[in-house]
């Protein structure tokens, strides 16, 4: 285990078991359709890379980029940074996240993909914080409930660290502190 976590929450072998069922899901699901795989960076890149490895169908994929800022009490503003590169008029999308939290970006997301003539949109996150929620929004393919702790590792970072860890794990309070 890496010195600055705590302990590790979700280990490789629960992930990548959690991953083929997931995918198992998806592939039932869009058999079939005129589906296309969308990961929102940085934080899914790991489990998209590994999620769509075990879909076995022939779809397009794509990435998104989008910020959200929040300063004080004003609420997050979201920002797209990178939309998507190919049309997707007619095609069912499922949106691929690292964790759902306040789930402010993806209830942007959703009616802005929407508008732009996507048949449907599924929602795929790897975990969920259900207690920081502050929009309702439903998760079509969720991987964990995990409480409110902050995690990193497989794609989520604290300050644009610890992405590359396998695993995913809690960082000790002391590295908050000296950050
Ligand atoms: P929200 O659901 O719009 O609040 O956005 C969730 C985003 O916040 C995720 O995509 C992550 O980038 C970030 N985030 C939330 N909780 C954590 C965490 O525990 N570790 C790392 N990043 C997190
Ligand atoms: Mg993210």
């Amino acid at each position: 285990m890496h010195k600055d976590l705590a302990y590790v929450m979700l280990d490789e072998e629960k992930l990548h078991e959690k991953v083929r069922e997931i995918a198992g899901r998806i592939e039932a699901d869009y058999q079939g359709k005129d589906m296309m795989m969308v990961g929102i960076l940085k934080g899914s890149f790991v489990f998209f890379a590994d999620l769509v490895r075990e879909i076995h169908l022939d779809f397009p994929l794509d990435f998104m980029i989008v910020s959200s800022y929040r300063s004080g009490t004003t609420s997050g503003d979201i920002h797209f940074i990178k939309g998507l590169d190919k049309d997707i008029k007619g095609r069912h999308l499922v949106i691929v996240e690292d964790i759902i939290d306040s789930g402010r970006t993806l209830s942007y997301l959703k009616p802005k993909l929407l508008e732009q003539g996507a048949a449907s949109i599924a929602i795929c996150s790897l975990l969920d914080k259900p207690s920081r929620r502050v929009v309702e929004l439903q998760i079509d393919y969720k991987g964990f409930e995990i409480p409110d702790e902050f995690v990193v590792g497989y794609g989520l970072d604290f300050a644009e660290t610890y992405r590359n860890l396998p695993y995913i794990g809690v960082l000790k309070p002391e590295v908050y502190k000296n950050a």
